[in-house]
């Protein structure tokens, strides 16, 4: 991975690196996942495939105890890691976008439910991949300053919270809209 984008809010490093988040050694990554919990595509199957049936395990643990229906957009749930070099999994379910006009907030809501989990657990580096992008069609445009704003607004509260939120952009245009909206990203 190639560092490509900085700021500190909050005293918190926000890069951007384009990569494969499976590979991120962190705290905490982020999962892009469905209400099932069960896997499916995208960083969600890369997941699954790299890190290996414990994450699974922890994940039907969870619809059993906690969620049966599913797990709702916009909230979050930590498993372990299993194989990867990451320590835990934070599984969040992104807005499909056209579908629901509390979209934008319930993007928002992803990432800062997966940054209040990450605090309570006492995780100082946290790495995203681009929520809702891909299968589920949020204009990548739209999305990363939904996601960058949400995630200073948490880092802004929690100044000394964490030392690094990472995102890991899986091509070069999806870097590239991050790194257009963290540019513009408002001096809170
Ligand atoms: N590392 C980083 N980013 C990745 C990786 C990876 N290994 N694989 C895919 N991506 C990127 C995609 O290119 C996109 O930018 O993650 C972003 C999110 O795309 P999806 O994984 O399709 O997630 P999402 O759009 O939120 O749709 C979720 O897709 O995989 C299923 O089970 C998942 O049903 C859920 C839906």
């Amino acid at each position: 991975m190639h560092e490509t984008a900085q700021r500190t809010v909050g005293g918190c490093r926000l890069t951007l690196v384009q990569g494969d988040l499976t590979r991120a050694s962190v705290d905490a990554i982020v999962n892009a996942a469905n209400p099932s919990l069960l896997g499916g595509g995208g960083v969600d199957g890369a997941i699954h495939r790299r890190g290996g049936p414990a994450i699974l395990a922890d994940c039907k643990r969870l619809r059993t105890i906690q969620w049966p229906d599913g797990l709702p957009t916009g909230e979050a749930v930590l498993t372990t890691a299993g194989r990867l070099a990451a320590r835990h999994v934070i599984h969040t379910v992104g807005p499909v976008y056209g579908r629901n006009p509390e979209a934008p907030r319930l993007l928002a809501a992803c990432h800062a439910n997966s940054l209040a989990l990450a605090l309570r657990e006492g995780l100082r580096t946290v790495a995203f991949p681009a929520i809702s992008t891909g299968v589920y069609g949020y204009p990548v445009e739209r999305a990363a300053p939904i996601a960058l704003d949400a995630i200073a607004t948490h880092l802004d509260a929690h100044p000394g919270a964490h030392d690094e939120v990472r995102f890991v952009l899986f091509d070069a245009a999806t870097l590239a809209a991050f790194a257009a909206a963290l540019a513009t990203l408002a001096c809170k």
